[in-house]
């Protein structure tokens, strides 16, 4: 039967607008300044060091990022977050640098990044003071991000407290705060002027759902308040993202928040945080303190098929498949056909978690080849895969057709 012209354009007009849609059944407009094709991996002082953040900090970490080997595995991003600035504007009105913790400054800081290899991120707040009490950027946008482009900045997170005129708490209860999709579209736009390919990291902790416009605005969004090194506190973040998959992809992603691997869980709860982490393909911000990290620490951080999961073209967020009495299964499709497949234990006794490649979405095959990313081995399955995970541990897998 010969198909009209006309009922191909319409069948192509319809796949093209399912195309623009996520899963989530919305556009998603793409904040396009080329950055973050892959979710942004690298290292940020907070979680080790709070607000006490120094110039010495930063140069070390950066130099430890180098010859621990994490940043050829790929975290390039040195990213200072609150506590750098002085406690007030220059006459000028710019922001500057606490003379006392960075006596060089940021620019000096940007060009010792550069010189090895890496990027420099700085911290903001989209509000009048910052978590910490520093200057905020509300009213300054223009001014602010020009200057962290001539400072040679690479990356801004930005962050939501004091978020009005008037607000002298971190969430305003009495009318005055400004919303915070409009304060982070005025420093989306003034860092598109600023004349510097700078990814935007939005801080706003998921509030006003901002997985469903942040795509448009910036290249990562927390969705929600601060992770904890406590396994409590990363099964209530991995329970707030995992669904929010269908929002991100390459340009933009859901920040489940920075890594507290090394920080203080156990080492089979810092395993479980990389692999939904990597499933979700959430941007990989080591938050350890670097100068004390052990040798175990630095090593999963930069497990090389762990991180290829994380940083994979295709840029589609893990699925959770089943979710069974805490045992949970996640399947994510790689661009050269292969399956990545988490199976985390969630529960306090050790199980045996099972699923199957067809399953996980898999391509028919009479066998494949599943690579445990943790254990580093290899075997073969005509279907089935299962593992024993101990308690809040997670076991990773490549599956390959063949
Ligand atoms: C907020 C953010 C944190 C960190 C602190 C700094 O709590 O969510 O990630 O940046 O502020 O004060």
């Amino acid at each position: 039967m010969r198909v009209p012209r006309t009922a191909w354009v319409a069948v192509l007009t319809v796949l093209a607008a399912l195309a623009l849609l996520g899963a989530s059944g919305n556009p998603r407009p793409v904040y396009d300044n080329g950055l973050a094709r892959t979710p942004p991996m690298g290292w940020n002082d907070y979680n080790a060091h709070g607000l006490d953040v120094t110039e010495d900090v930063i140069r070390h970490s950066a130099d430890l990022l180098v010859t621990s080997g994490l940043r050829d595995a790929g975290y390039v991003y040195v990213n200072v977050d609150d506590g750098w600035m002085a406690g007030s504007r220059d006459a000028g009105g710019n922001l500057r640098a606490d003379p006392a913790r960075f006596p060089h400054g940021i620019r000096a800081l940007a060009d010792y990044v550069h010189a090895r290899g890496l990027r420099l991120g700085v911290y903001a707040d989209a509000g009048v003071r910052t978590c910490g009490g520093l200057p905020g950027s509300l009213g300054h946008e223009r001014q602010d991000a020009r200057q962290f482009a001539a400072w040679g900045v690479d990356y801004l997170k930005y962050d939501n407290c004091y978020a009005g005129p008037g607000c002298d708490q971190t969430s305003c209860d009495h009318g005055d705060e400004v919303a915070a999709r409009e304060r982070y579209a005025a420093m989306r736009d003034a860092l598109a002027d600023a004349g510097r390919p700078i990814v935007f990291s939005l801080c706003n902790w998921g509030a006003e759902r901002v997985w469903a416009w942040g795509p448009g605005y910036g290249n990562l969004w927390r969705t929600t308040a601060d992770l904890a090194p406590t396994y409590a506190s990363l099964l209530a973040v991995f329970h707030a993202t995992v669904g929010l998959g269908g929002y991100a992809g390459p340009g933009g992603w859901n920040d489940p928040d920075m890594l507290e691997v090394g920080n203080g869980m156990t080492a089979t709860e810092d395993r479980a945080e990389l692999s939904l982490w990597a499933a979700m393909a959430a941007p990989l911000i080591a938050g350890a303190d670097l100068a004390t990290a052990g040798a175990a620490t630095l090593a999963d951080l930069a497990n090389p098929g762990v991180i290829a999961v994380d940083q994979d073209p295709l840029g589609r967020p893990a699925r959770l498949i089943s979710a069974a009495g805490g045992l949970d299964v996640l399947a994510r499709p790689l661009a050269n056909g292969d399956v990545a497949v988490v199976l985390f234990n969630e529960t306090g006794t050790a199980a045996t978690i099972t699923t199957g490649a067809a399953r996980a979405g898999a391509p028919a095959a009479a066998r494949y080849t599943l690579h445990d990313l943790w254990a580093g081995t290899t075997a073969t399955t005509t279907g089935p895969i299962a593992a024993t995970v101990p308690a809040h541990g997670a076991a990773m897998f490549r599956v390959a057709k063949g």
